[in-house]
């Protein structure tokens, strides 16, 4: 057995977008938060001299070596974390756990390898800064979605409230006031990349129209950055509203999607939209406390797979330093 190495763990949440998915990808800003009720869990063990390491990828039931393909995510994020650390293949077993729904736009392939590298740094001996745990995930999340913005790996890496925008410098955001959301699943598994893809060949047929949804959608941004800071949390309904409507223009929403997002309006939730790439996954509702019972409700009967509740918390403003850029 290794001697000198104990056994590590390292855990990251899901995440929702809350404005600006899609737009975020063409500079737009966007806002996203921690969903801390699902997370990504990965725990490394020592093994017997000579066996080298194993990705054991428990919720997938299957086993990765390093000499996996280069395109294979898990162990691409191994490799990455072994050459930042500029450590050899250690004799050692990593074991991945998620409770985070996949192709859901919950952000469990992004949990998962910030999870993952986050346990093998430590077990190597080579802690990581927030900052640059989040731009070797964003290596991983071009495997995975081929042009991401750097949102999602930002949100999950420093698990805190984001104002993210592309090229900038990252932002935790300020909470003026806690506020609730009620985040819905359709069931439908929806793939990041072929959405973001579907989006940038609609942009190719017709740039003016799509860079104008943009613009707005940055606008709706902006001003939900501004509602959240001053706990004006009755101006963000709307804009969640306006946002699902532009998203509908940009062609990413669903029929499942539409059907959860009217029965949480009709519920009483306050504003409602889809969350991540779209054409299936999550939809998120901003809820007063009083109403949660009954949106949740409204979500279940109008066939959400599973409803998660989730309070953000009021904060103070931090600026953050960025190494993504
Ligand atoms: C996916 O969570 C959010 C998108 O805007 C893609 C991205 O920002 O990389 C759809």
């Amino acid at each position: 057995m290794s001697t000198n190495h104990a056994t590590r763990s390292a855990s990251a949440p899901g995440k929702v977008i809350l404005f600006g998915e899609h737009a975020v990808v063409y500079g737009q800003p966007a806002i996203a938060v921690p969903v801390t009720q699902v997370k990504a869990n990965a725990t490394v063990t020592p093994a017997p001299p000579g066996s080298g390491l194993t990705i054991v990828a428990s919720d997938l039931g299957t086993d990765f070596r390093l000499d996996a393909p280069p395109d294979e995510p898990l162990t691409a994020a191994a490799r990455l974390a072994l050459s930042h650390c500029s450590a050899p293949e250690p004799d050692a077993t990593l074991t991945l756990r998620s409770t985070i729904p996949i192709a859901s736009g919950l952000g469990s392939g992004t949990a998962v390898s910030t999870a993952l590298i986050r346990a093998l740094a430590e077990f190597l001996g080579c802690p990581m800064e927030t900052a640059e745990l989040s731009a070797l995930v964003f290596e991983i999340e071009k495997i995975h979605h081929g042009t991401p913005s750097g949102i999602d790996n930002t949100v999950v890496a420093y698990a805190q409230p984001v104002y993210f925008r592309r090229g900038q410098p990252v932002e935790r955001l300020a909470v003026g006031a806690p506020f609730t959301l009620l985040i819905g699943d359709t069931g439908i598994r929806s793939s990041t990349r072929e959405a973001v893809e579907q989006v940038r060949e609609s942009r190719r047929r017709d740039p003016a129209h799509y860079d104008a949804l943009f613009d707005q959608i940055g606008d709706v941004a902006n001003q939900a950055r501004r509602a959240i800071e001053a706990g004006r949390v009755d101006a963000l309904g709307p804009l969640m509203d306006e946002n699902h409507d532009l998203l509908i223009e940009l062609g990413v929403s669903s029929p499942e999607l539409d059907e959860l997002v009217e029965s949480a309006r009709f519920g009483g939730a306050m504003g409602s939209k889809l969350s991540g790439a779209g054409r299936g996954g999550n939809m998120v509702a901003l809820v007063e406390e009083d109403c949660v019972e009954e949106v949740a409700e409204e979500l279940r009967e109008a066939g959400a797979s599973r409803v998660i509740v989730s309070t953000i918390l009021q904060r103070t403003l931090q600026r953050i330093r960025n190494k993504t850029d």
